[in-house]
C-alpha cells in the first residue's frame, strides 16, 4: 500500500533537485544558452560508437553472462529467442528475406555493423529505462543478441577490441552515399534578380496541386511574361479559391475551351470583367474577385497569369 509518508521523501527530492536549475536560470536566461558546456556535460552526450569500435568504453561480456540479463531485461518484449513478443520488434531471424516483398529487417538480417547494436542498446534500451545498463551489461547482452542471430558461438566473449571484427552478413549491401547535400552552388552575393522573386504562398485558398511550384521554379519558367510572374501572387491569394477548382462556375485555368471563347471578346474586355466584375452564363465573377484592395494593375497581372499558366 502507498502511504503519504512513503511518497513524501520523493517529493522532497524532486523539489531539491530543481533548485540549482532555478538558480542557474536566473543567471543565464531561461535555457541557460550562452554558457560553455563543461567537459562532463559533453561526455554525457558523446557516447556514439563507430563501426571501427572508436568510442567504446573499456569492458567485456560473454554470451553466457548475457543470457540471464537478456531474459530479465529484454525478453518480455523481444522474446526469449529474439523472435519478438506480440508486436514488439524481433531482433533475430529474417535471413535472406531482404529481397522479398515483405523483408524482415533484424539485427542479423539487416544491420551492417555490430557497433550499431552496442550503441543502440547502450543508448536506448531497455525501452522503459534507457541508459540504465553498465558497459559490462551492454557487452554481455550484445554478445547474446549476436548469438541469437548465429553470428557468434556460445563461448564468445565480446570486448572493446574485438567488436569491430564481428562481421555482419549484410554489411556489403551498404555503401557510402557521397552525393552532395544539395545540388545548388553556394551563392553569397547578388544571387538573384530581386524583381524575379515572387511570393506565391499565402494561407488562404491554397490547394496542394496548385501550389507545388516553388517561387524559384515559377520565376525561372521562361515562358511566363513579367506581368504574369507579377500576377501569380495575386492569383494565389485572391483568385485561386474559385478558379483553382472551378467553384461557383469559375473557369479553371486548364479549361482551354472556355478561355478561348472568352478571349473572343478581346483581352481588354476579359480584364475589364475581372476588374469590374460581371455576371455571365456560368456564374458571378465579383469585382476584383472580391478583394477590392487590389489595384487594377494587380488584377490585370493576375489575369495575364491565368491566361499564360493554362
Ligand atoms: C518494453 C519493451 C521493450 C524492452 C523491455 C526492450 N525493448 Fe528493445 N525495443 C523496443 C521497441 C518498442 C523498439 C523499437 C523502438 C523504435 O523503433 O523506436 C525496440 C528496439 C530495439 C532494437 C532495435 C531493433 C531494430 O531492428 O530496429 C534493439 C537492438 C533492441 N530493442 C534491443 C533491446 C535490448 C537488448 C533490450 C534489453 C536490454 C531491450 N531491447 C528491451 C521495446 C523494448
Ligand atoms: C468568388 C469566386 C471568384 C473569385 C474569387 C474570382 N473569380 Fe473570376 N470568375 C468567377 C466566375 C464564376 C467566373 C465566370 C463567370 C461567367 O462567365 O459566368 C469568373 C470569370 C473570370 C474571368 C473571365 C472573364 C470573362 O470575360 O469571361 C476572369 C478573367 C477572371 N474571372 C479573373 C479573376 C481574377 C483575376 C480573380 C482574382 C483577382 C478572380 N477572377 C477571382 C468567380 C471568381
Amino acid at each position: 500500500m502507498f502511504s503519504l509518508n512513503k511518497l513524501f521523501p520523493v517529493f522532497a527530492l524532486v523539489a531539491i533537485s530543481f533548485l540549482p536549475v532555478a538558480a542557474l536560470a536566473a543567471d543565464t536566461g531561461h535555457y541557460g544558452i550562452g554558457t560553455t558546456a563543461t567537459a562532463k556535460e559533453i561526455a554525457g552526450w558523446d557516447i556514439d560508437v563507430r563501426p571501427d569500435g572508436k568510442g567504446l568504453p573499456k569492458g567485456e561480456g560473454s554470451v553466457a553472462q548475457g543470457e540471464p540479463m537478456y531474459e530479465a531485461k529484454c525478453a518480455s518484449c523481444h522474446g526469449s529467442f529474439g523472435e519478438g513478443e506480440d508486436r514488439w520488434p524481433p531482433l533475430a531471424g529474417g535471413e535472406g528475406s531482404l529481397t522479398e516483398d515483405r523483408p524482415e529487417k533484424t539485427v542479423g538480417s539487416y544491420w551492417p555493423y555490430a557497433s550499431t547494436l552496442w550503441d543502440y542498446i547502450n543508448r536506448a534500451m531497455p525501452f522503459t529505462a534507457p541508459q540504465s545498463l553498465t558497459p559490462h551489461e551492454v557487452y554481455a547482452i550484445s554478445a547474446y543478441v549476436l548469438y541469437l542471430n548465429d553470428l557468434v558461438e556460445d563461448d564468445f566473449v565480446l570486448t572493446q577490441s574485438n567488436l569491430a571484427s564481428v562481421k555482419m552478413p549484410n554489411v556489403d549491401n551498404f555503401y557510402i552515399d557521397n552525393r552532395p547535400d544539395t545540388n545548388n552552388k553556394r551563392c553569397m552575393k547578388d544571387c538573384k534578380d530581386p524583381s524575379k522573386i515572387v511570393i506565391i504562398k499565402s494561407l488562404s485558398g491554397i490547394t496542394p496541386d496548385q501550389n507545388e511550384d516553388s517561387a524559384e521554379a515559377a520565376a525561372e519558367k521562361p515562358k511566363l511574361s513579367e506581368s504574369a510572374i507579377a500576377g501569380k501572387a495575386t492569383y494565389t491569394t485572391s483568385c485561386l479559391v474559385c478558379h483553382g477548382s472551378g467553384v461557383a462556375g469559375a473557369p479553371t485555368l486548364d479549361d482551354k475551351e472556355s478561355w478561348n471563347k472568352r478571349l473572343e471578346q478581346g483581352v481588354d474586355t476579359v480584364v475589364k470583367h475581372a476588374i469590374k466584375g460581371f455576371m455571365g452564363e456560368s456564374g458571378m465573377m465579383p469585382p476584383k474577385g472580391g478583394n477590392l484592395s487590389l489595384s487594377d494593375q494587380q488584377v490585370k497581372d493576375a489575369v495575364q497569369y491565368m491566361l499564360e499558366a493554362q
